[in-house]
């Protein structure tokens, strides 16, 4: 027959394309099983997970990264996919992985989060409860930061040609990023490295990083189906630290567990202050010493409570000269503060009279001081 379609085939055809489309990957098949009737179109979630060998989905991750149309998100995700085709079958053979091509490098070679977590947070999303999911995939971001890659499982299946495709048979440098940032783990381990992103060596790192972090999903969605599930990860005392102020209450504007001084520092340490001994009475700002100065002159305060402060000096117009302490977290304490004489420009000021004055919460004080050349 003609490869042309008959008015009434066309119409079938329609209606069925379109029901498939609303349904998306869980084919016609699931829609017409019973009776032939459109029945609800998507599989319930979760879907039903059975445990599944960590160390073969190891290999499978790295293989796949090499494979069609590969990458680090669509490797991880086909991976585990594989595994639970081979293992669970049905509805896992209804699922494409290309869908989660997109996070190849970070999202299209964008350096956001790293395709390996988003394929497999993809794939224990699909097997788990809402609680388990945020979890476990809280779980696989944190130890991501803290772990070692590629890791020596990785790195020793790479020696002994473990795995299917076999581009690079050495073992490769290893660096621990503290970020799940595609762009930081990369871009640290080039450094640490001394390879381009480019090298057929920085390719296998993340084909091997896409194993060891399929291998780890696995090993924790086991876990957790056998209920023996405990997390490795402890996140550093600094990030809770930041978000008690910075994502708690009326001040709060940030969503994010990353490390937080790994982009900012700590904005609020001062070099110019340091703590002195003692413990705090009160809030104070003392008369600075020596007074008149030149060129510079020390400013002695304390808090009796941990504080949010600034100390600015200002001219006799009050004009702003410079911020010693802009808006920094204090603890309990005395602090010594030096003044060198110079505007936020770093250029020397002229001979005169100076204020230098201190916020503290609600705290507020001024104090005169004379430069005299
Ligand atoms: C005791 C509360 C407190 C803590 C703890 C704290 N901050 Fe702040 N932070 C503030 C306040 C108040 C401001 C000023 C806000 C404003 O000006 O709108 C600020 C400002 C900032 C700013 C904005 C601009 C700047 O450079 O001044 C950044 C970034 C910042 N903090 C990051 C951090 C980080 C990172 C940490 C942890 C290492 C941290 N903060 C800990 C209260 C805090
Ligand atoms: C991957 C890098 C990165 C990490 C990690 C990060 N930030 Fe930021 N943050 C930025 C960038 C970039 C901006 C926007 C530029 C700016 O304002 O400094 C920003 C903005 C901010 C601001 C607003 C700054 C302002 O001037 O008002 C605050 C406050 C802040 N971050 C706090 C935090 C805290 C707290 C954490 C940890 C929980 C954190 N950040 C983690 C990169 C980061």
């Amino acid at each position: 027959m003609s490869n042309r379609l008959t008015r009434k085939q066309f119409l079938t055809r329609s209606a069925q394309y379109a029901a498939g489309v609303a349904v998306g990957g869980a084919g016609l098949d699931l829609l017409f099983r019973e009776n032939g009737a459109a029945k609800s179109a998507v599989t319930t979630w979760p879907w039903p997970y059975q445990e599944i060998d960590p160390e073969k989905v190891r290999i499978l991750g790295h293989d796949s990264y090499y494979g069609t149309p590969g990458g680090c998100c669509y490797g991880a995700f086909n991976s585990i996919m594989q595994a639970l085709r081979d293992t669970v079958g049905d509805p896992f053979t209804t699922l494409p992985s290309e869908l989660m091509y997109f996070g190849a490098g970070g999202a299209a070679g964008w350096g956001t989060l790293c395709g390996a977590i988003n394929g497999s947070g993809a794939a224990i999303s699909l097997v788990s409860t809402k609680a388990n999911t945020s979890t476990l995939v809280g779980e696989l971001l944190g130890w991501y930061t803290q772990t070692e890659f590629p890791t020596d499982t990785s790195n020793q299946y790479a020696q002994e040609s473990k795995y299917t495709v076999n581009k690079v048979t050495s073992a490769l440098p290893q660096n621990m990023s503290g970020s799940p940032l595609c762009h930081i783990s990369v871009s640290e381990w080039c450094k640490t490295s001394d390879m381009t992103s480019g090298s057929a060596e920085r390719l296998d790192r993340c084909a091997r990083l896409t194993g060891d972090v399929a291998a780890y999903a696995v090993k924790i969605l086991n876990d957790m189906a056998k209920g023996s599930f405990s997390p490795l990860y402890v996140a550093p005392s600094s990030i809770a630290d930041c978000k008690a102020c910075h994502a708690t209450g009326a001040m709060a504007t940030v969503v994010s567990n990353m490390e937080c001084t790994q982009c900012h520092g700590d904005p609020h340490v001062q070099q110019s202050v340091s703590a002195t001994e003692g413990v705090a009475a009160g809030y104070t700002l003392t008369q600075n010493y020596p007074n008149p100065f030149n060129p510079t002159t020390q400013i002695r305060f304390s808090v009796p409570s941990r504080e949010i402060v600034t100390l600015s000096i200002y001219d006799v117009h009050g004009r702003l000269v410079k911020r010693i302490v802009d808006h920094a977290a204090y603890s309990p304490g005395n602090y010594l503060a030096n003044w060198d004489g110079t505007n936020g420009a770093g250029q020397r000021v002229a001979s005169g009279t100076y204020f230098a004055r201190i916020t503290a919460g609600a705290y507020q004080k001024a104090v005169r001081m004379s430069l005299v050349k």
